[in-house]
């Protein structure tokens, strides 16, 4: 099976040749490459080295397949993708985001990474437990995201182990900032427009911190600069108006806070 793949992929290279641009694609790494994607979500649903690599209209090779390869099976994930700061830049048709472009702390050794669906997921493996905390680590390094690991969201996850997927019952970096969201159909879709949840601030508090805890807990909590900093370190010592707390709450149902 696995000679087979890696065997097809060669025949299409050889048959089509890699562009002239190519950098010389060595059989050690289309070896690590094959094992990553024959142990992935997408060999088990047949979708192998061509789905991604081949141009269907002129047969050729793409070497370095962008987003809009994922697009014709993951149409409203790379929609969403491109509507958050992380793929904006893409959309516009501009280079994309790299930690050398932000304001906010990042890790010096991310300098030049590129933000891709490469970026969280390895397009090869594509793992979503490790693209939901250490991913994001990779780049981010203010304060709140380096403190997540103190959490007891933090602590439950470990204890979950290493499930294929984070469950619904554990909260990491993506619960709150790629959120899930169920479609009419039942589909359960991740929204990757990373900063949809962020502004209003109150936002997070309905689609996702309610889905387990309180109003009154959850108004509590992310209103409180010092325990988001501390990404929910502690319980919450904030006492907000219960009546403030509702009136936010309905203004954002009636979908007077369109602004996302
Ligand atoms: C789900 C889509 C997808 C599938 C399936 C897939 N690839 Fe890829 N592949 C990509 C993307 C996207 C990139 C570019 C990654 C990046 O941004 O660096 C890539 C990069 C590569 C590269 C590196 C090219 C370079 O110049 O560095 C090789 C080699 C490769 N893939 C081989 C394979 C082989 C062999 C298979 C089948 C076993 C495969 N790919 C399956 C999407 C895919
Ligand atoms: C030919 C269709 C097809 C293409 C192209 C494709 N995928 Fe998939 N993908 C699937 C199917 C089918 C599944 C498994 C069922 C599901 O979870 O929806 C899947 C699952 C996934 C998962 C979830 C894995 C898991 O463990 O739950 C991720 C992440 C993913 N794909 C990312 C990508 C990325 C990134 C690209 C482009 C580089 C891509 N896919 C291209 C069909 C495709
Ligand atoms: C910022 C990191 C990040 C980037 C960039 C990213 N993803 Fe994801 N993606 C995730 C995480 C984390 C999950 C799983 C979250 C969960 O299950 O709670 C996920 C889940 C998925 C899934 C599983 C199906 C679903 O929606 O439930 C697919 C498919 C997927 N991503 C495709 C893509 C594609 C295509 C791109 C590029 C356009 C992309 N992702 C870019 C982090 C990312
Ligand atoms: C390739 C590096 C990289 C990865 C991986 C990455 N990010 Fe980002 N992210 C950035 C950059 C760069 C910005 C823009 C920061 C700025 O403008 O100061 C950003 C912005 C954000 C913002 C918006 C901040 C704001 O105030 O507008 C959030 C939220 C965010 N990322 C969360 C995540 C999460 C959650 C993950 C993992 C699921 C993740 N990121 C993975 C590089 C990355
Ligand atoms: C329980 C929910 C939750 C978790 C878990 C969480 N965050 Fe956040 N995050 C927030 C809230 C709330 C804010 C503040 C929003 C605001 O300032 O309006 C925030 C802000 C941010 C920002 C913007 C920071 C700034 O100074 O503007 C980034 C980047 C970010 N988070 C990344 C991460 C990363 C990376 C992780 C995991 C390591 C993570 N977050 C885990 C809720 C969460
Ligand atoms: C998937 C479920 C889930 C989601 C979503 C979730 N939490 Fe939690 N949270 C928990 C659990 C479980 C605990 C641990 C409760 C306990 O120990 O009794 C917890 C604990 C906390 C704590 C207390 C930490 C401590 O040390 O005592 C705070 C504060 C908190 N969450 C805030 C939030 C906020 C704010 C949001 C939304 C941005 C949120 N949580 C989203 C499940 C969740």
């Amino acid at each position: 099976m696995k000679q087979l793949v890696l065997g097809g992929l060669l025949v299409l290279v050889l048959w089509s040749g890699w562009p002239d641009s190519a950098v010389a694609v060595d059989q050690a790494q289309l070896q690590s490459i094959n094992q990553s994607w024959s142990q992935s979500a997408h060999a088990l649903a047949n979708v192998n080295c061509s789905s991604c690599h081949q141009n269907n209209s002129a047969k050729q090779v793409i070497q370095q397949p962008t987003h809009e390869s994922c697009r014709s099976c993951h149409e409203a994930q790379v929609d969403t993708f491109l509507l958050g700061k992380h793929g904006i830049r893409l959309l516009e048709g501009q280079p994309a985001l790299t930690p050398a472009l932000a304001h906010l702390p990042m890790q010096a050794a991310a300098h030049d990474k590129q933000m891709n669906c490469n970026a969280c997921h390895d397009v090869h493996s594509v793992k979503t437990l490790p693209a939901s905390v250490d991913s994001c680590l990779t780049c981010h390094q203010d304060t709140h995201s380096l403190n997540y690991k103190n959490s007891r969201h933090a602590q439950l996850l470990r204890e979950e182990g290493a499930l294929p997927r984070p469950s619904t019952a554990s909260t990491t970096c993506a619960t709150c900032h790629l959120p899930r969201q169920t479609s009419a159909s039942g589909t359960v879709m991740v929204n990757h427009k990373n900063t949809y949840t962020l502004l209003p601030r109150d936002r997070m508090v309905k689609e996702v911190c309610m889905n387990c805890h309180g109003m009154e807990f959850a108004y509590n909590s992310i209103f409180d600069d010092d325990l988001v900093e501390s990404n929910f370190a502690r319980p919450p010592t904030l006492s907000m108006d219960t009546l403030k707390m509702v009136r936010a709450l309905e203004k954002q149902r009636s979908g007077n806070s369109t602004s996302e």
